[in-house]
């Protein structure tokens, strides 16, 4: 059989060959590539193990990719057995499928390999905390928007209204546009605006050691229909009312990150409020599905500090130390170079300062079933990292992804969930058929948007979670 199959691709023509090879090649390409992409794009591990249908797809996918090879075989024998010019019709089917699978295949690399060019327009401006202290020992801060077209812009900036400090010109154009402060005062207010734009305002935090005092939340799901901007209006609104110090979001800022027009909303409605305040966001789940991670780091991580991550921070206010993580569903964003600086940063701090962790996914949380997944206790999250946090004597760890308010504490450790930013709530988990109480959980809370107010003074901490109308649901004493 083989002598046969050797002496027909000998006889061969040089059109014929590459006709043949064509069939084994092209979908070696267009499937095989299209797998390798989807699993190469951020946070679509994390997509596939977490969700029924998604998974799937890529099954499909998979089978389809082997049953081709297998087609292209079969047609590659019925060929060479048989007489030495090539048979019709097994190669017709086999050509049939191939175009079918590479229309399939170009549309899904078309689609999710330009979501970075499908800008809708111009973001709004934004005043961004990074990792790392300016030369006052302030946390770095940075002005920063984007524009569709490639512009050169001037900041200019001060202590008073007439804005006396040297103003930062950009020396190139660009589409990114990052003006760092890192000379900023503590406890000082400053005045800023972009060309001839509106004139903002922020204060930076007072420089008193152990102290801050910031409002966190999570799940804003800007592009969702079932979202209630009402009550990201009213939180909003007493964040700026109330000075916190800087606001933190955890996470799920938009329902699909790949569309640009939900990342412009989301940033249109927060750019009023995240111009006077630090602002912390951090990456969620559904921020970078398919592909949404590029537009997440051109409008809320600028390349200003060299060698500094673009997914993870590590902050540091008033000997405060908190560590920002790029844990989207859990343990799958996780890489080997987080891990590694995570290590690393934490070893430097000392047991005995306050150490906060930040992040989308929750680690101990009450929960249900949702598409085949059970949405407690995140058993990956818990055994990568409970033990680290034992060892660095971390002190609260605040989460979102599920929506709703809970509070827990294992081994002394205290961990926060508040995914009540506008995002639709998830009903009560008792009322659910598959369910589960998390492990220590002290209080929850469902059916209730709102913030969770961090006070932290000396060795002692106030949480106290509100409602979008600064009504407090729940206060907790936690100490260092
Ligand atoms: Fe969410
Ligand atoms: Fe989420």
């Amino acid at each position: 059989m083989f002598s046969k199959i050797r002496t027909y691709y000998k006889n061969l023509s040089k059109k014929q060959l590459i006709f043949r090879l064509s069939l084994l090649i092209i979908p070696l390409l267009m499937f095989s590539g299209l797998i390798i992409y989807i699993f190469a794009i951020p946070g679509d591990i994390g997509l596939i193990s977490w969700v029924n249908w998604v998974r799937k797809y890529v099954i499909y996918i998979i089978v389809l990719d082997i049953l081709l090879f297998m087609l292209v075989g079969v047609d590659f024998l019925v060929a060479s057995i048989g007489r030495t010019e090539i048979k019709r019709l097994p190669s017709r089917i086999t050509v049939v499928f191939l175009i079918l699978g590479l229309i399939i295949s170009l549309g899904g690399f078309g689609y999710l390999g330009t979501v970075s060019l499908r800008r809708v327009g111009d973001k709004a401006p934004q005043l961004l905390l990074l990792g790392g202290v300016g030369i006052n020992n302030v946390p770095n801060m940075a002005v920063t928007f984007y524009t569709q077209e490639k512009t050169t812009n001037t900041l200019y900036w001060g202590t008073t209204l007439a804005l006396e400090l040297i103003e930062k010109t950009e020396t190139s154009s660009s589409k990114t546009h990052a003006f760092l402060l890192d000379t900023l005062e503590p406890n000082t207010t400053y005045y800023y605006k972009i060309n001839d734009g509106n004139v903002y305002n922020f204060t930076t935090p007072i420089d008193t050691p152990n102290y801050l005092h910031f409002a966190v939340s999570s799940d804003l799901h800007f592009g969702a229909d079932n979202a209630n901007r009402t009550a990201t209006y009213g939180i909003l609104e007493n964040i700026i009312s109330h000075n916190y110090d800087v606001l933190f979001n955890l996470g799920d800022m938009v329902e699909y990150g790949l569309f640009d027009a939900q990342y412009k909303e989301a940033m249109e409605f927060m750019s009023p409020y995240v111009t006077s305040i630090p602002y912390r966001p951090m990456i969620g789940n559904h921020d970078t599905m398919f592909g949404g991670k590029t537009l997440w780091r051109d409008y809320f991580s600028p390349e200003l500090i060299p060698n500094s991550p673009r997914d993870y921070f590590h902050i540091n206010i008033n000997g405060i130390h908190v560590f920002v993580l790029d844990l989207e569903w859990g343990t799958e964003s996780y890489t080997r170079a987080q891990r590694r600086w995570f290590e690393s940063e934490l070893n430097g701090v000392s047991n005995d300062d306050w150490v906060l962790i930040m992040n989308h996914a929750m680690y101990y949380s009450s929960g249900y079933f949702v598409d085949g997944e059970s949405w407690w206790d995140n058993q990956a999250m818990i055994s990568e990292f409970e033990d680290l946090f034992i060892e660095h004597d971390i002190d609260m760890v605040f989460s979102g992804h599920n929506h709703h308010m809970e509070i827990l504490n294992n081994s002394g450790i205290v961990y926060n969930i508040i995914g009540a930013f506008g995002g639709h709530p998830d009903p009560d988990y008792t009322t659910k058929v598959v369910s589960q109480q998390g492990t220590g959980s002290i209080w929850y809370l469902s059916g209730q948007h709102g913030y969770l107010d961090v006070e932290i003074n000396g060795s002692t901490a106030i949480l106290t979670f509100r409602s979008p109308e600064y009504t407090m649901l729940q206060t907790f004493n936690v100490l260092e």
